[in-house]
């Protein structure tokens, strides 16, 4: 799903997601706040930021994602992994 979706602009290094045009990834739930120092990170504040990114922050060069509830709960699986 993330392969699919996600990795056209992300990486997560070791796997075949390899975009360049949007931060990497790979420990993105290390660091301690997420979108430029905006958002709080945790598994529940990263999906909302995915399915709501244009209203934390309007213009942010990420488009809302508009994830099926089935693509949503293995999206909210796999970040829980990114640490
Ligand atoms: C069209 C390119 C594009 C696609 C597709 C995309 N993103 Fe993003 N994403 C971005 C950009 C650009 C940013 C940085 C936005 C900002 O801070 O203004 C970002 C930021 C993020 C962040 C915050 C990272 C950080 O370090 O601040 C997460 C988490 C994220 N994206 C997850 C995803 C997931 C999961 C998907 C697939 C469902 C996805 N993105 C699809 C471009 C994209």
């Amino acid at each position: 799903m993330f392969e699919k979706r996600c990795a056209g602009c992300h990486t997560v290094r070791g796997t075949r997601s390899a975009g360049v045009q949007a931060p990497d990834l790979t420990h993105v739930l290390s660091r301690r706040l997420i979108a430029a120092g905006t958002v709080a990170n945790s598994p529940e504040s990263l999906m909302q930021w995915v399915q709501h990114v244009q209203e934390i922050k309007p213009g942010a060069l990420m488009p809302d994602m508009k994830l099926s509830p089935a693509e949503a709960g293995d999206l909210s699986a796999y970040l829980a992994t990114l640490r």
